[in-house]
C-alpha cells in the first residue's frame, strides 16, 4: 500500500508567471494575433457630431477604391436594434454622442480600410450638444442603482441601492463641535491598456466565433448573442491571453458586434478589427467624471457623529451607468448619522463603464481627502482620527466585517513609513525649492463572489489534471495564481497541473472584474477537486488514470449573507512639491494592505505596485479633455494623455498584513487587483496639503493649482 504523498503546499509560494516566458518570446497568442485564412480588415466610421443623426450617406468615393469589400452604415448593415444600445450597431441614422460608431468598411488590407473610412461622405442634422457635468442641473436623475459591478442598469448584475439613509445628518451636523462640507471633482479617466481592443470574428454558416481581447467570455458571449438574436450555444469566444483591460474590457461594448456584422458581408472570410488607440477614446468606457460633496461632523472627542457624502456623476444619454462612488462610506467609519446619495446626469457623451476599482477609486478620494480635512480641523493626527474612528460591524449593514484589520495596515503602514514625531504644520519642511510634505489615506475595496461557476477536472493523455474553467487571464497572473490552487486541491505538483482558461468550450465562469476573480474561480476549482477527489479517491498514477473527470458547479457562500467583505489597506506618501513651479513629484509610497492569504506573495505585490502606480496617475497625471462644444476628448491618444511612466513612478513599498479570511472564500484570500489603486490620489493630495498648505479638491493635482 503506498500512502498519499504530502507535498510542499504550492499556496503561499512566490512562483514566476507559468505563461511568462511564452509571453516574452511572442508565443502568447493575443486575439488580433490569431491566424486566419484571407481575413478582411475593418475599420470603423466614427460619428463628428455628438448630438443628432445621419442624414445623407455617399460611399461611392469608398466603394470604388481598390480593396474595398463593403461599406457598411445604418442603411445596409442589417442590424435590429436590440436590448442593449451600446450593441446596437449601425441599427439606426441616430448619434448619441462624439466617435459614436455610423459606419465601417472592410478591405483586404487595413490601410485600404482606413483611406476608403476617410472616403465617405456622412451628412449630418445636428444639435448642440449637452455636455456640462454640473451640480445644480435640474435634471439630475435617482438611478436604480448604483452598480456594484458597474453594469448599466438593468443590466446582468444589480447593484447596492442608490441612497441610505440613517439618523439625521443635518441635525449631527448643526450639533456637532466641529463640522466640515467639501465639494471635491474628478475628471474623465481613459483606461489605456498596451494591448488594444480587438476582435476576429468568424461565421461558419450559423455559428460565430469570435477571437476577443475581454475579461469574460462567457459574459461576452452572452452579451454578443443576445445582440445578434442567436442562440448563445452558437457563439464562441476565444481570449487566452489579454495585454490589460482595467474593466474596459468586462463588456464588449459593440466593437465585437460590428466585426460579426461585417462579417456577414463577406461571406468565407474571417474579419479582423483593431481599434486604434484613439479610437479607444470615444468607443470602449471611461471612468465618469463626478462632483462629490462630503460633510462630515464630530464631537469634541473627535469622533464622527454625521457622515454625508453626495454624488453628481456624468452618464451618457444612450446608456445610463450609474457608478457606486459613495458605497465605500457606508462602512468605512463609525457615526451614528449618516446618508450617501447618488445622481446621475446623462449627457450627449460616449457611454462610461467600469475602470479599476470603479466607485471607490472615485469615492475615496473624497472622502479620505475630507477626513484628512476633519483631522486638521481637530488638531488629530490623521492616522489617530482614523483608528479612533473604526466601527465594530459594519455600520450600514450592522454585519461583522469577515475581516477588517484597517487599524493594522495603517499602525505597521506608520511604523514602517517613519509617521512618528510628523510635525503636522503645513510648509515645515523643504530641501531648497522643494516643499515635502507627507499624507496617509486607508484603502477599501469589497471582495465579492461572483455566482454562475463551473469548473471540469479531467486527467489528460500525458497523465496531468487538466483544470478547465473560462475563465481570464488579464495579465493578472489568474492562470499561475489558480494553477496554484488547483495543485493543493488535488494534492499535485503546479507542474502536473494544465489550466485552461479563455474559451467558452471551457464550463462558464464569471468575468475578470470586481477583484472576484481569484475568490470565485478559485473557490469553484476547489469544489471541483474535492468532487474530483471524492468520485475518483487518491491517484497514484495519472498515466493510469487517463480519462477520471469531475464537473462542479460552485458552491454558494453561506457567509455571503452574514459579514461584511472587503480588502482594506493603508497609503503613506511623501511628495515634493517646487515652489517655483508647483510640480509634483511623490518620492516614496508605502502601501500596508490586508487581503487575507496571499496566494502568491510575486504576483500579488505586482497587482498592488501596479495599482499604486495608476493611483499616482489618477492623482498627478490622467486626465481626458472633452471639448465642451464638440464632446470630442481632444487629448486622445498616449502622447497627450498622460499616464504615470516609469520616470514618474516613486519608489513604492507593498506590505501585507491580516490572517486568512474565513469566510470569503475556502483559500483565505481576499481580492486585491483593484484595492490599491484606492486612497492613492488622497494621500497625495493630504501629503500635497502637507507639503504647501493648498488644499487640492479637483484632480488631477497639476502645477497651476499650486501657483495662485
Ligand atoms: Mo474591474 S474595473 O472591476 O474590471
Amino acid at each position: 500500500m503506498s500512502t498519499p504523498r504530502v507535498l510542499r503546499r504550492a499556496v503561499g509560494a512566490p512562483i514566476d508567471r507559468l505563461d511568462g516566458a511564452e509571453k516574452v518570446k511572442g508565443g502568447a497568442t493575443y486575439a488580433y494575433e490569431w491566424p486566419v485564412m484571407h481575413p478582411a480588415y475593418l475599420h470603423p466610421l466614427q460619428a463628428e457630431i455628438a448630438a443628432g443623426r445621419v442624414q445623407a450617406v455617399d460611399v461611392s468615393a469608398a466603394a470604388g477604391l481598390p480593396g474595398v469589400l463593403a461599406v457598411l452604415t445604418h442603411e445596409n448593415a442589417g442590424q435590429p436594434a436590440g436590448p442593449d444600445p451600446e450593441q446596437a450597431v449601425l441599427s439606426s441614422p441616430e448619434v448619441a454622442f462624439r466617435g459614436q460608431i455610423v459606419g465601417a468598411v472592410l478591405a483586404d488590407s487595413p490601410e485600404a480600410a482606413r483611406e476608403a473610412a476617410r472616403l465617405v461622405r456622412l451628412e449630418y442634422e445636428s444639435h448642440p450638444p449637452d455636455l456640462e457635468l454640473r451640480a445644480d442641473r435640474d435634471d439630475l436623475r435617482k438611478p436604480a442603482h448604483a452598480a456594484i459591478f458597474g453594469m448599466a442598469e438593468g443590466d446582468l448584475m444589480d447593484g447596492s441601492v442608490a441612497d441610505t439613509v440613517q439618523g439625521d445628518v443635518e441635525a449631527a451636523l448643526a450639533q456637532a463641535a466641529v463640522s466640515i462640507d467639501e465639494t471635491y471633482t474628478t475628471p474623465m479617466y481613459h483606461h489605456n491598456p498596451m494591448e488594444p481592443h480587438t476582435a476576429v470574428a468568424i461565421w461558419s454558416g450559423d455559428d460565430l466565433t469570435i477571437y476577443l481581447s475581454t475579461q469574460g467570455v462567457s459574459l461576452s458571449q452572452q452579451v454578443i448573442a443576445a445582440a445578434l438574436g442567436l442562440d448563445p450555444a452558437r457563439v464562441r469566444v476565444v481570449s487566452p491571453h489579454v495585454g490589460g483591460a482595467f474593466g474596459s474590457k468586462v463588456y464588449p461594448h459593440g466593437y465585437a458586434v460590428l466585426a460579426a456584422i461585417a462579417a456577414r458581408h463577406v461571406p468565407d472570410r474571417p474579419v479582423k478589427f483593431a481599434l486604434t488607440r484613439q479610437q479607444m477614446f470615444a468607443l470602449v468606457g471611461y471612468r465618469p467624471p463626478a462632483i462629490q460633496r462630503v460633510r462630515l461632523g464630530v464631537d469634541p472627542g473627535g469622533y464622527l457623529t454625521a457622515i454625508a457624502h453626495d454624488v453628481v456623476q456624468q452618464t451618457a444619454r444612450l446608456k445610463p451607468y450609474a457608478e457606486q462612488i459613495a458605497t465605500c462610506t457606508r462602512g468605512m467609519y463609525a457615526a451614528e448619522n449618516r446618508r450617501t446619495t447618488h445622481r446621475i446626469a446623462a449627457l450627449d457623451v460616449p457611454v462610461p463603464t467600469i475602470m479599476r476599482a470603479p466607485g471607490e477609486s472615485t469615492g475615496m478620494f473624497a472622502l479620505e481627502s475630507a477626513m484628512d480635512e476633519m483631522a486638521i480641523a481637530c488638531g488629530l493626527d490623521p492616522v489617530e482620527f482614523r483608528v479612533r474612528n473604526e466601527p465594530a460591524t459594519d455600520p450600514e449593514t450592522e454585519r461583522p466585517f469577515s475581516s477588517r484589520e484597517l487599524v493594522a495596515c495603517l499602525r505597521e503602514g506608520a511604523r514602517r513609513f517613519g509617521w512618528a514625531g510628523r510635525d503636522p504644520a503645513p510648509r515645515a519642511r523643504r530641501a531648497g525649492e522643494w516643499l515635502i510634505g507627507t499624507g496617509v489615506a486607508a484603502s477599501t475595496y469589497p471582495s465579492p463572489r461572483m455566482s454562475g461557476n463551473s469548473a471540469r477536472i479531467s486527467i489528460e493523455p500525458d497523465g496531468r489534471y487538466a483544470v478547465q474553467i473560462a475563465a481570464a487571464d488579464i495579465g493578472t497572473g489568474s492562470r499561475t495564481v489558480l494553477t496554484q490552487i488547483a495543485a493543493d486541491a488535488l494534492n499535485v505538483r503546479v507542474a502536473d497541473v494544465d489550466l485552461r482558461v479563455g474559451d467558452t468550450v471551457l464550463p462558464r465562469a464569471s468575468t475578470a472584474g470586481a477583484s472576484s476573480g481569484t475568490t470565485s474561480w478559485g473557490a469553484c476549482i476547489m469544489e471541483a477537486a474535492r468532487v474530483f477527489r471524492e468520485r475518483h479517491g487518491v491517484i497514484h498514477n495519472g498515466r493510469t488514470s487517463v480519462g477520471l473527470e469531475a464537473t462542479a458547479q460552485m458552491p454558494e457562500n453561506p457567509s455571503a449573507e452574514r459579514y461584511s467583505m472587503h480588502t482594506f489597506g493603508a497609503q503613506f506618501v511623501e511628495v515634493r512639491v517646487s515652489e517655483v513651479t508647483g510640480e509634483v513629484r511623490v518620492s516614496r509610497l508605502l502601501g500596508v494592505f490586508d487581503a487575507g492569504r496571499i496566494i502568491n506573495p510575486k504576483t500579488a505585490r505586482s497587482q498592488l505596485l501596479g495599482a499604486m502606480t495608476q493611483g499616482v496617475s489618477m492623482a498627478l497625471h490622467e486626465h481626458s479633455v472633452l471639448d465642451p462644444h464638440t464632446g470630442h476628448v481632444v487629448n486622445h491618444d498616449l502622447a497627450e494623455y498622460h499616464i504615470a511612466t516609469a520616470a514618474d513612478a516613486p519608489a513604492i513599498d507593498v506590505y501585507c498584513v491580516g490572517e486568512p479570511d474565513p469566510h470569503i472564500n475556502p483559500m483565505g484570500s481576499k481580492g486585491l487587483g483593484e484595492v490599491g489603486i484606492v486612497g492613492t490620489a488622497a494621500a497625495i493630495a493630504n501629503a500635497a496639503y502637507h507639503a504647501t498648505g493648498v488644499r487640492v479638491r479637483d484632480l488631477p493635482i497639476t502645477l497651476d493649482k499650486f501657483l495662485r
